[in-house]
């Protein structure tokens, strides 16, 4: 099968397109022809030598797919509602950008009915951290008011569309006034062009001075302690990505004056069965609001599959809102 390889960490032209042994589906596992693959920053930083391969997984990079069931674990299939040919969309933990990738049943699910190959593949990596981190970990309840940093990324434009639907209210970080005016579009109640205002001031006026109950931050380093300054009593902040760096200096003192939680997660490397109990609650929570309209994929993006450079070239120029995506 045709696959895009990372031939040596370093620029977006170490991806190049190459020829693998096709995977075998294994137990519990199916073979999907893919359609198309998402790109996400994660592969980025696999692609940079700074985001090793867990233990088992394929080391072509991709951690999203569409396509058709090829083969794969009868059974399983049955039990899961599904059949030869039936076009799915899966996280996988790698061995996305490539014709053939194998993915745990669990982690399959049906495309939202209306939707291309393309939407469907940029819907798996987005969805499933943003449940699990938003709604799991950040228990982010209806009514309650969502700070997310980087709006109009893939993870952003996914995490306002989640939380609008479900009843909160929205207020994002965004590094420029048309990226700001893109995440507004897309229903957030409030955008902040970071580089030009302190979004945690920005924050704490917009609420009144009470703060924001949940915040979903992808910077780390030095926003953790204005993070937790315009937390809200009993705030949770959940951090999913360190672009800013590992190190923060934080004041505990409001951390326990508030009760704050702050927590974070890595999805790649979590078990299938984790994985798979994060696609039934999108299925039953999720699937039905993309398929009436209410959540939309955005696409910013396609490239084919061979030029697979030039979609992480576009995705570090940082001009992108929403997903990229391959096809094959
Ligand atoms: N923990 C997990 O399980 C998990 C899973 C998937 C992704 N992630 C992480 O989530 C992040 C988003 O992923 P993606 O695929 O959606 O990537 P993406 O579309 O490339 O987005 C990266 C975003 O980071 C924003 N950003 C950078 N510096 C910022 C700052 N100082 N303040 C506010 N925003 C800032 C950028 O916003 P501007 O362009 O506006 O500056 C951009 O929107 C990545 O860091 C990725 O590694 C984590």
């Amino acid at each position: 099968m045709k696959a895009i390889e990372i031939t040596a960490f370093g620029a977006p032209d170490v991806l190049r397109p190459g020829e693998r042994d096709a995977p075998v589906a294994g137990a519990g596992e199916l073979l999907i022809r893919v359609a198309a693959s998402g790109v996400n920053r994660p592969d980025v930083l696999q692609r940079t030598g700074n985001y090793p391969v867990p233990p088992g997984a394929s080391d072509i990079p991709g951690l999203e797919v569409a396509g058709v069931i090829e083969s794969g674990d009868a059974s399983a299939m049955a039990q899961a509602g599904l059949k030869l040919g039936d076009r799915v969309c899966a996280l996988v933990a790698g061995g996305g950008y490539a014709e053939l990738c194998v993915a745990p049943v669990g982690q399959c699910l049906p495309v939202p009915q209306g939707l291309s190959d393309v939407q469907a593949a940029s819907l798996p990596e987005t969805f499933f951290t943003v449940w699990s981190n938003v709604f799991d970990r950040g228990r982010l309840q209806k009514g309650e008011t969502l700070l997310i940093q980087g709006g109009s990324s893939g993870i952003g434009v996914t995490a306002i569309q989640m939380a609008k639907a479900l009843g909160a209210t929205v207020i994002v970080t965004a590094g420029s006034d048309d990226k700001c005016a893109a995440c507004l579009a897309l229903g957030a109640d409030h955008a902040i062009n970071y580089k030009t205002s302190d979004f945690a001031e920005e924050a704490k006026k917009l609420t009144g001075g009470l703060g924001v109950n949940v915040i979903l931050d992808m910077v780390a380093g030095s926003y953790v302690a204005r993070e937790i300054d315009c937390l809200a009593e009993d705030g949770r902040l959940v951090i999913i990505a360190v672009q800013g760096g590992v190190k923060s200096e934080i004041n505990a003192g409001l951390v326990l004056r508030r009760r704050l939680t702050v927590t974070g997660s890595t999805l790649r490397a979590r078990p299938v069965a984790f994985k798979a109990a994060i696609a039934q609650a999108l299925r039953k929570n999720v699937w039905p609001l993309i398929e009436n309209g209410r959540i939309k994929p955005v696409i910013h993006s396609t490239f084919a599959a061979a030029e697979a450079a030039k979609a992480h070239t576009l995705m570090e120029s940082n001009q992108h809102v929403g997903k990229i995506v391959l096809t094959w």
